[in-house]
């Protein structure tokens, strides 16, 4: 891995992976972060790689297959990282074509333009071997598996089964990097990750958003019961297995990524209520959200087993060092959850 594209590196996990990259890999010669900057993304959140030479920011869609072909020419990548994506299950309810057209005809058009490049075509000796020195690392969902009981777990080979207009387009992308597998040859992994929390996460998600209302006295709205069940991680962790899947991972293979750490969400935000002191009397039980998935659960034995990865973060931990930079970063969350932002807000939690 010396010459990287990412996608999306200005949202929340890509933000996070461009700083880890950069720290941990000094032989890499380029990274080029290519993020249209929608409300989820955030040049803010990639000060501190600013002054690194290897760094380049580009502005533009994923969509756009001129400027993808465009920089594959100039930047030579051996290398792909996708996390680029319209990411909120609630936005995907109410707006479904934008998912299907950024999550699915995006990944489509780079992985042409990685084929293309990389010179895979359906009668190439690739087609049966990989080609060494290249990779396309599809960041996936544990999503894209739809929901389970109250036992079970995802492992690599449940079927997919999404519930949500945005887990439904994940999943098809996902379908489209095995077909470019299979059909190209092309040098793939697709890495399929629980539930992250940490540092620069947009606050539409449960706890950037719970921490924000809580530390402003405002309602915390909490869908239905409560009891839905994630496996959460700190963002951390997501973005060190995927330089794990990156150096150490089969080609063609997907890994789950996952802590082991599964909580309630109204677990979560007590513990949130907990530690800012604040009364639990801030929180609004509001109407489910349509098909939210009841429990998600990570089987993460293939990577830990089969490439040594492990979280480095314990649950408490991470959320003790989550809130803190929330405390300390009150500009930054006051910067995104200005304008659109609150629009959105009231349109979805009207009866908070
Ligand atoms: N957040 C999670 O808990 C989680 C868990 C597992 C997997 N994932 C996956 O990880 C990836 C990143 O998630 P996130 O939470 O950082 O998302 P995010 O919404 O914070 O960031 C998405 C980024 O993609 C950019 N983007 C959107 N459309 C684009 C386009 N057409 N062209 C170029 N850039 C575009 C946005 O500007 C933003 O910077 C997604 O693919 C998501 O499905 C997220």
């Amino acid at each position: 891995m010396k010459r990287l594209l990412v996608t999306g590196g200005a949202g929340f996990i890509g933000s996070n992976f461009i700083q880890q990259a950069l720290r941990r890999r000094e032989d890499l010669e380029l990274l080029v972060n290519l993020d249209l900057l929608t409300y989820a993304g955030n040049l803010e959140n990639l000060l501190p790689v600013q002054g690194d030479k290897r760094y380049v920011f580009v502005h533009g869609d994923i969509r756009d297959r001129a400027l993808v072909e465009e920089l594959f020419s100039r930047y030579a990548f051996d290398t792909v990282v996708h996390f680029a994506a319209e990411s909120h299950v609630d936005r995907s309810i109410v707006e479904p074509e934008i998912f299907l057209t950024t999550n699915v005809i995006g990944t489509q058009t780079l992985l042409d333009a990685a084929k293309r490049h990389w010179k895979l075509e359906p009668d190439s000796k690739y087609s049966t071997e990989y080609k060494p020195g290249v990779v396309y690392l599809q960041v996936s969902t544990d999503e894209v598996y739809g929901a389970l009981g109250k036992t079970g777990m995802f492992t690599e080979t449940t079927p997919l089964a999404p519930n949500s207009p945005y887990s439904a387009s994940k999943a098809s992308a996902d379908l489209v990097v095995r077909a470019y597998r299979q059909t190209y040859g092309m040098p793939v992994n697709i890495t399929r990750c629980s539930n992250n929390y940490g540092p620069y996460q947009f606050p539409e998600k449960l706890i950037p958003l719970m921490l924000h209302n809580a530390l402003e006295g405002k309602p915390l709205p909490v869908y239905g019961d409560g009891m839905q069940i994630r496996d959460w991680l700190h963002v951390s962790d997501h973005c060190s297995a995927i330089l794990t899947v990156l150096d150490k991972g089969v080609r063609g293979e997907v890994y789950n990524i996952g802590g082991n750490n599964e909580r309630a969400n109204i677990e979560i935000v007590r513990l949130i209520l907990d530690e800012l002191g604040k009364p639990e009397s801030l929180i609004r039980h509001v109407q489910d959200r349509p098909g939210h998935d009841r429990r998600y659960a990570i089987d993460n034995t293939k990577i830990t087993g089969q490439l040594g990865w492990a979280p480095a973060y314990s649950f408490q931990q991470g959320m003790r060092e989550t809130i803190e930079w929330y405390l300390q970063n009150p500009g930054w969350v006051e910067r995104v959850t200005s304008g659109e932002y609150l629009d959105y807000y009231s349109r979805m939690y009207e009866n908070a």
